[in-house]
């Protein structure tokens, strides 16, 4: 893991993407204003599901920009040298992503109304989704086994560290009217009703057919296709040619690759690190 990991205040980034006076100077640095929309996750949660759907909700459901610009364009990832480089110039952006951890962020944030979107996953499935993506990765270890990714995982030695101190960092905001929990489960579950309350916390006003096209154009499959958001434009010394971003985008596949071993000893683990919150926040629970 040493040639790939930068360590930032005990927290694992991977060194090609990263580096430690950027993020110093996010945290310290970077103003959040008022008017800013920001979409925070742990790293396969949902991330580039939801900026597709915020960019849509924006456009009123128009495609134009979706299939024009990169997501990471559109919603660049503050803390890379690639969103550094953005928000540097002179192009504050208004819209942006993080999967920073909570006390990594920029402090700004909290004097600030912008408005934060942080989508859930079961871990579970972020588990495997994280270990097919790091399979195809160049820039970080590759897994050899679920096994040990999901030690790493537990010991929060992968990208961006704990996802339970993540998930518990974050939550801390969830009593605050600027902030919305969401999760990938009720993303799929009810994907239209879900888009309704993002447009309602955004202020934004769509019509039932505009909300059609959010629907349309932030769809599995139309994703899959479109090469500014399936992460196909990433150069292939990052990824394997045959990376896909969209995999499955199924809620519960962990079931078809966790031993019972493997998801008795994940539920020990998670019931102990999460006790203490309402099993009702996390839909994955109320199976
Ligand atoms: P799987 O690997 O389980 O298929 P992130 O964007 O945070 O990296 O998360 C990637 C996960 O979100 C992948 O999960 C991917 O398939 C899923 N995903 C992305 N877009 C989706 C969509 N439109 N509908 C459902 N799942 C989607």
């Amino acid at each position: 893991m040493s040639n790939y990991a930068l360590w930032f205040e005990g927290i694992y980034f991977p060194a090609a993407v990263y580096e430690p006076e950027i993020l110093r100077e996010v945290r310290d640095k970077f103003v959040v204003k008022d008017g800013d929309t920001i979409t925070v996750t742990f790293p396969k949660s949902g991330t580039n599901w939801l900026i597709e759907i915020v960019c849509l909700i924006l456009s009123k459901g128009d495609s134009k920009w979706i299939q024009s610009v990169p997501n990471w364009d559109r919603s660049p990832w503050i803390e890379s040298k690639m969103g550094y480089e953005l928000w540097k110039g002179d192009k504050h952006p208004h819209i942006y992503t993080s999967h920073l951890p909570f006390h990594l962020f920029p402090k700004s944030l909290f004097s600030s109304k912008a408005k934060v979107i942080y989508c859930i996953r079961n871990p579970r499935d972020v588990i495997v989704s994280g270990y097919f993506f790091l399979r195809k990765m160049k820039i970080t270890e590759k897994p050899e086994t679920l096994q040990q990714y999901m030690n790493w995982f537990l010991q929060g030695k992968v990208p961006f560290g704990s996802w339970f101190e993540h998930v518990q960092g974050w939550l801390s905001m969830r009593e605050m009217e600027n902030f919305l929990l969401l999760s990938y489960e009720e993303l799929t579950k009810d994907t239209r009703s879900t888009i309704e309350k993002i447009c309602e916390f955004l202020g934004k006003k769509l019509k039932p057919e505009e909300i059609d096209l959010v629907l349309k154009y932030s769809s599995f499959h139309f994703m899959k296709e479109n090469k500014m958001s399936n992460f196909s434009l990433l150069p292939n010394d990052v990824i394997n040619e045959d990376f896909s971003l969209m995999r499955k985008g199924i809620v519960g596949d962990w079931k078809n690759h966790f031993t019972v071993a493997q998801a008795e000893e994940f539920d020990k683990i998670y019931q102990k690190k999460m006790a203490g919150y309402p099993r009702n926040l996390f839909p994955w629970e109320e199976c």
